[in-house]
Parts: structure tokens; C-alpha cells; sequence
């Protein structure tokens, strides 16, 4: 079972993340999920794994019915990122899947049917969440060719997918980042190896830069608050990626 925390709470409106489960097993990379309920509306962002999926459950059914999650949001189409789909969709067959039109041929090998996903053009679009808008930002080659984050624009909440993923020590593994500082080693080479293009990069640092971010969620690792968004997207602006040569963390 994993943990779970409110990061934001406001009349109907309210941010989960589950995150940590004690008993993951060693060869699989931890994950965060945020759930986004408004009123009785609720999306999860990149629910995870068919390995992790048990984990995910058992923790979501503390916070919400697990049926009345109607929507996911996949951020790119990689495995740790929405291989439970068809385990979802037993949970409400009903259910609709957010993912750029570039995987919408590629994800249904997860399962589902074509009702199941909705295709997101390149230039993003804006999610109706029980009347609450959010906003789906392009961030394409960050790191998947087709890939999107979300921003909460009255809540100041980013969900970075693998962007700001760290790759931490058990002994390490803390929900926020306790020093940017400290931090660097758990993601430098992250972002280096999975990152392919600098232009890509530098246009996604300016992008988010005029935004006015409070938290940063990564689907991985720990969460930048306050003044760390400022100092990560300052330090991956003025990091070479597509290149791996100087490693320093080990898969
Ligand atoms: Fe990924
Ligand atoms: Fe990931």
C-alpha cells in the first residue's frame, strides 16, 4: 500500500498524491499519482503501472471510490505511466484516457477500446473538471515525442510527468525535496539520458518559466515547493541533455 498526502485543498477542490510503497519491489521504479478531485469529478494523472496497480487501489479506495474515477490522464505513453488501464477499466469500463494523438494507435496494446481514449493535439487543450478548467501543456521530447503535462493555474500545482523525476536511494525517498542543492545527483543523469534534445528543453524552461508554479509534481521523486521550481528550471536550462557521458547516477 502506498502513502498518500493533500497537497491542496480548497472548498470542493482538492489534490491527492499517492506515493512510497514500503513493500515495491527493488527492480521497479517508484511513481507518483495524483488524483484531482473537484466536487465529485475525479482524474488521475499517470496511474501507473500493471505492477504497481494493486498498490495504487488498495490506497485510492481510502480517498475516493475508486468507480467514480471516470478519467485518467496519461502524460506520454510509456509503461510506468498507464500500463493499468485495462485493470481500470474493469474498476468502470466507462472510463476515458487523455493521451496525445501520437500514442492513440499505440496505447490501446494496454487495452481499452476505441471509446476509451481521447486524443490531445500537439498544441494541448483544456480539461472540464466539473467546471474547473485545466490547462494541458505541451511538452513534447520531455522526454516522449508526444508528451503533455498539467497545470492548475488557481491552485499553482504543475504535474511535470517525467520532468523533475528523480531517481532516489530508499534511505532518500522523501515527498518533498528537502535541498535543491542535495537533490542535483538524483536527477542529472535522469535528465541528461532521457532528455533528447536541448532545443526541446530550453523551450519547455521557457514556457513554464512565465508560470506562476507553486508546486511541481513529478511522476517520480520528490516534489519541488516555493522558490525549488524557480532553481530546477534555472538548472535544467543550463543543462546539456541528449547526453549521457556524464553519469552520474547509476539505473
Ligand atoms: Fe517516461
Ligand atoms: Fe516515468
Amino acid at each position: 500500500m502506498k502513502k498518500y498526502h493533500v497537497l491542496f485543498e480548497r472548498g470542493e477542490h482538492r489534490w491527492t498524491v499517492l506515493y512510497m510503497d514500503p513493500k515495491k519491489p527493488a527492480d521497479i521504479l517508484d511513481s507518483n499519482e495524483y488524483l484531482i478531485s473537484h466536487r465529485d469529478d475525479h482524474i488521475l494523472l499517470d496511474p501507473g503501472g500493471f505492477a504497481v496497480f494493486p498498490a495504487v487501489l488498495s490506497t485510492l479506495v481510502q480517498v475516493v471510490d475508486p468507480m467514480k474515477i471516470n478519467r485518467v490522464f496519461a502524460s506520454h505513453q510509456d509503461p510506468d505511466i498507464a500500463s493499468s488501464l485495462s485493470l481500470w477499466q474493469e474498476i468502470n469500463p466507462q472510463i476515458k484516457c487523455y493521451i496525445s494523438w501520437l500514442w492513440k494507435s499505440f496505447v490501446p496494446h494496454f487495452g481499452g477500446t476505441e471509446e476509451t481514449y481521447i486524443s490531445i493535439d500537439d498544441k494541448g487543450m483544456v480539461i472540464d473538471l466539473g467546471g474547473y478548467k485545466l490547462d494541458v501543456i505541451p511538452a513534447h521530447h520531455c522526454h516522449s515525442a508526444g508528451n503533455f503535462h498539467l497545470f492548475d493555474r488557481q491552485a499553482k500545482i504543475y504535474f511535470s510527468g517525467d520532468i523533475g523525476a528523480a531517481l532516489l536511494p530508499d534511505d532518500q525517498r522523501h515527498l518533498f525535496v528537502q535541498n535543491f542543492e542535495a537533490h542535483i545527483p538524483h536527477i542529472e543523469y535522469f535528465h541528461r539520458r532521457w532528455l533528447g534534445s536541448n532545443d526541446h528543453k530550453n523551450a519547455w524552461c521557457a514556457r513554464v518559466a512565465e508560470l506562476d508554479i507553486q508546486l511541481l509534481c513529478p511522476q517520480h521523486g520528490s516534489i519541488y515547493k516555493g522558490e525549488q521550481v524557480k532553481q530546477f528550471i534555472s538548472w535544467l536550462r543550463g543543462l546539456n541533455v541528449g547526453s549521457a557521458s556524464n553519469r552520474s547516477v547509476s539505473l
